[in-house]
């Protein structure tokens, strides 16, 4: 292996560790500590494992977790009226639908039913076309935490080829704008594309985000390249994988984000700081005025 690792877990630690920071100051000038509701329906399994991830990481950064946890049977009618009861209720600045949802459920129907300044997955059409004009909002938690993880890592995006494998609504499209966002040509391949291998033979930069174990093989990576695994699933062999073959492409890549540990702990990360950003919008604070300024970086591609 000549890659050098990137380690999510680290840096997803030191993001954890200012929110909680900055919950504490915020504590202590006398408001309330942010509320972040976190809905779950049905027990998928991987679904309970990412919702206790979220809740311990709330408890640690001092956000107070509000549990809503609804069996598989629940109406889509039942969900829209939590949804606009979470909506109404003052101690919640965040609202979390675990998905995927139930198949007799309308994703979409559900997500544009959460009011937007609540929306801390960044996953609703207002956030998502807040992104795609360059004037960032909540922005989606995943390709946050991949920009936050290149910046800390000393990858600047601007004028770099980068492809995204992959093009979902939760990783690859909103990758795709935070990185145009950020400067850089991006190239996004999906089920439909044809010379995927060549494509990421081309790539300074890039994001595996199919879900698909193994897909990115280690021999199409350009020597040199930065590789980033967003991919996480549980092979026959029980094991986690990610989208990219490990070994062979730590072989070829400069750096490399392990699976687990490297883009995971990164979305639980920017989901604190989501929350945080919403309770701030809704006590007219705007992140715009933190002093770790994100935003004035914006608006150059
Ligand atoms: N399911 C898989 N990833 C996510 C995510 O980031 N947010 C939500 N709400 N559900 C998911």
């Amino acid at each position: 292996m000549t890659a050098q690792l990137i380690d999510g877990k680290k840096v997803a630690a030191k993001i954890r560790q200012r929110v909680k920071l900055r919950i504490q100051e915020s504590v202590a000038a006398g408001h309330n500590p942010p509320g972040l509701a976190v809905v779950l329906v049905g027990a998928d399994p991987a679904s309970q494992v990412y919702v206790r991830t979220k809740r311990k990481a709330c408890a640690q950064t001092g956000i107070r977790s509000l549990e809503h946890d609804l069996p598989a049977t629940t109406t889509e009618a039942e969900l829209l009226a939590l949804v606009d009861r979470l909506n109404q209720d003052d101690a919640v600045d965040g609202i979390l639908v675990q998905l995927p949802l139930p198949p007799h459920m309308e994703t979409s129907k559900v997500i544009e039913r959460i009011n937007p300044d609540k929306d801390v997955d960044g996953f609703h059409p207002y956030n998502v076309g807040r992104l795609a004009q360059r004037l960032p909002r909540l922005r989606p938690c995943t390709p946050y935490g991949v920009m936050e993880l290149l910046e800390h890592y000393g990858v600047n995006v601007k004028g770099k080829h980068v492809v995204v494998v992959g093009a979902s609504n939760i990783v690859g499209r909103p990758m795709t704008l935070e990185l145009l966002l950020h400067g850089a040509t991006v190239t996004v391949t999906h089920r439909f594309s044809t010379e995927v291998p060549e494509h990421v033979g081309r790539a300074d930069i890039v994001i595996a985000a199919a879900g698909k174990a193994g897909l990115v093989r280690g021999e199409w990576i350009k020597p040199g390249a930065v590789v980033i695994d967003v991919g996480l699933s549980r092979g026959e062999d029980g094991m986690l994988h990610g989208d990219v073959e490990f070994a062979a492409a730590a072989e070829r890549a400069s750096m490399i984000t392990p699976v687990p540990g490297g883009v995971g702990p990164m979305t639980v990360a920017m989901l604190m700081e989501n929350t945080l950003q919403a309770a701030d919008l809704r006590r007219n604070e705007p992140a715009m005025q933190r002093s770790d300024n994100v935003w004035t970086t914006f608006g150059q591609a």
